[in-house]
């Protein structure tokens, strides 16, 4: 069989002498694949093409999930359809940027529209009208005077325009950032400088004028704000995701504001993955009845289809920051922050979440899920460690098996890799996908913990097919899903 990649896919370029290559000779269209071949492409071209262009190494962890063998020709609500019209539960919902499903109707109509008249989408040079609008419904939605709107393209741009405007409004001489142990706020150099994973921090050279403290404990903080008075800004998210889904009570971030007004300390709450209505209130912190000084959300706020984020800040804040002609530019909006097309996609986002009740939705089936979740951890106690989360951000963290699993099996399992070394939640994973046709998400710092960050659109037969598979494949016992995985390695 012929395939697309029968024709050599590195390209040899011989540098032509400069001198030599006459004006009239043109240039050269390289061998470039189009859109409708990138559509058709074959599963075997496709890992090929990632293996020599993309990430070798992220192909070894997809190979152990079984992630490999599917590819995605289409996605619409809470499903995946693949290369054979097999249907695919997400309950992944690409780490929680899939608040509306996949291709809303509404968001795929905005978009079109968009198109169709050739409106226009850089907004460096004029001010958009579609920048100003989504400025507009963020500062309508967050509560207090949190009014003040930067738009990037990621949600570590926004923590990274989170960072800036509160050194700026703390000053040279606050400028250090208390952080919580297993916090993820991002990948580029700044907010991996407050990122707790040394998977992520590389041995990067970062910056250091940062003190960690545990997540949720109030003490640590009063204790480090009371011995370093150069410590300006308090950072946490609200909900930690790649921790493993850790909460901290009301009461917390109550104590969070009250320390931080006592002594000046700017409060940012990083909503990234847990804002946009995720939690069952659209920032996870309205819960507590508290603002924060400066937040910033990204993910879902793009409906799914396009690459948004947005800081949001305290106009006071802001203002000292920002607030003159002279400082004004500092931290101006990037190429493309307000773009058109991000910019309509994030406000029929918002429109679409209030109109469908997607929040309170979030609440009730997030509710619902947790619930029949502890119903399964009462039935298998020795496979669930615990069950925790709040609207439909949940984690459901499995028993540490390394010292439990029958001795028959152990050689097995220490020819495995490291990462599914004692964590059943690969294996559970990896299960869920080939024998029940259901996605979930990993956790980068607790490998015990499955996440669930299934779409807000998400109903009830939703989460009890969920569910009832998970019941299903748990039945099975410990050593039979150790057994079952092992041989999908070999399938
Ligand atoms: C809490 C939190 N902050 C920041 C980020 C970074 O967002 P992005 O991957 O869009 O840069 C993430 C991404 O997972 C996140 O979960």
């Amino acid at each position: 069989m012929t395939t697309m990649l029968d024709k050599p896919a590195r390209i040899a370029i011989e540098a032509p002498a400069l001198d030599a290559a006459p004006l009239s000779a043109g240039i050269k269209k390289p061998d470039l694949i189009t859109v409708e071949q990138a559509k058709a492409m074959s599963l075997g071209d496709m890992t090929t093409l990632f293996k020599d262009h993309l990430n070798p190494g992220q192909l070894h962890f997809m190979k152990l999930l079984g992630f490999n063998k599917v590819k995605i020709e289409s996605a619409e609500g809470m499903y995946y359809t693949d290369q054979n019209g097999r249907k695919i539960l997400d309950f992944f919902g690409g780490f929680g940027s899939l608040a509306l499903g996949h291709n809303h109707p509404r968001i795929v109509g905005a978009r079109k529209k968009f198109q169709d008249e050739n409106r226009h989408e850089i907004a460096i040079a004029f001010m958009s009208q579609y920048a100003a609008a989504l400025a507009k419904n963020l500062a309508a939605i967050a509560p207090g005077d949190l009014d003040m709107v930067f738009l990037g393209s990621s949600g570590s741009e926004a923590m990274e325009a989170a960072l800036k405007v509160a050194e700026r409004a703390a000053g040279p001489k606050r400028s250090r950032i208390v952080y919580a142990e297993n916090s993820f706020h991002g990948k580029t150099k700044g907010v991996l400088s407050v990122t707790d994973g040394p998977l992520y921090r590389g041995e990067f050279r970062l910056f250091d004028n940062n003190v960690k403290v545990p997540f949720g404990d109030i003490d640590a903080i009063r204790r480090a704000f009371e011995s370093d008075p150069t410590i300006g800004i308090l950072l946490l998210e609200t909900i930690q995701g790649g921790g493993g889904i850790n909460l901290a009570p009301p009461e917390f971030w109550q104590e969070v504001r009250a320390l931080c007004d006592k002594h000046g300390v700017i409060w940012i709450a990083d909503e990234v993955q847990c804002g946009v209505g995720r939690s069952g209130r659209f920032f996870a912190f309205e819960y507590a009845n508290v603002v924060p000084d400066v937040t910033a959300v990204a993910k879902s706020l793009g409906g799914g289809k396009t690459a948004v984020g947005a800081m949001i800040a305290r106009r006071e804040i802001y203002m000292k920051a920002y607030g003159t002609p002279k400082t004004a530019m500092i931290h101006a909006q990037a190429t493309f922050g307000g773009i058109g097309e991000a910019c309509i996609t994030a406000i029929e986002t918002l429109n679409v979440l209030y109109d469908e009740d997607l929040i309170e939705n979030a609440a009730v089936q997030g509710e619902y899920l947790l619930e029949r979740l502890a119903a399964l951890h009462a039935k298998y106690p020795k496979i669930i460690k615990d069950v925790r989360g709040q609207g439909l951000m949940i984690g459901l963290e499995f028993q540490d098996f390394s010292q439990t699993l029958p001795m028959v099996l152990r050689p097995v399992v220490a020819m495995l890799d490291d990462k599914l070394k004692g964590s059943l939640s690969g294996f559970i994973g990896a299960l869920l996908l080939r024998d029940y046709d259901t996605l979930v998400a990993f956790t980068e710092y607790n490998r015990n913990v499955i996440r669930l960050l299934p779409p807000l659109t998400c109903e009830r037969q939703h989460v009890d097919q969920f569910v009832d598979a998970l019941d299903d494949l748990l039945g099975r016992g410990i050593v039979r899903i150790v057994k079952d995985f092992v041989g999908s390695q070999f399938a």
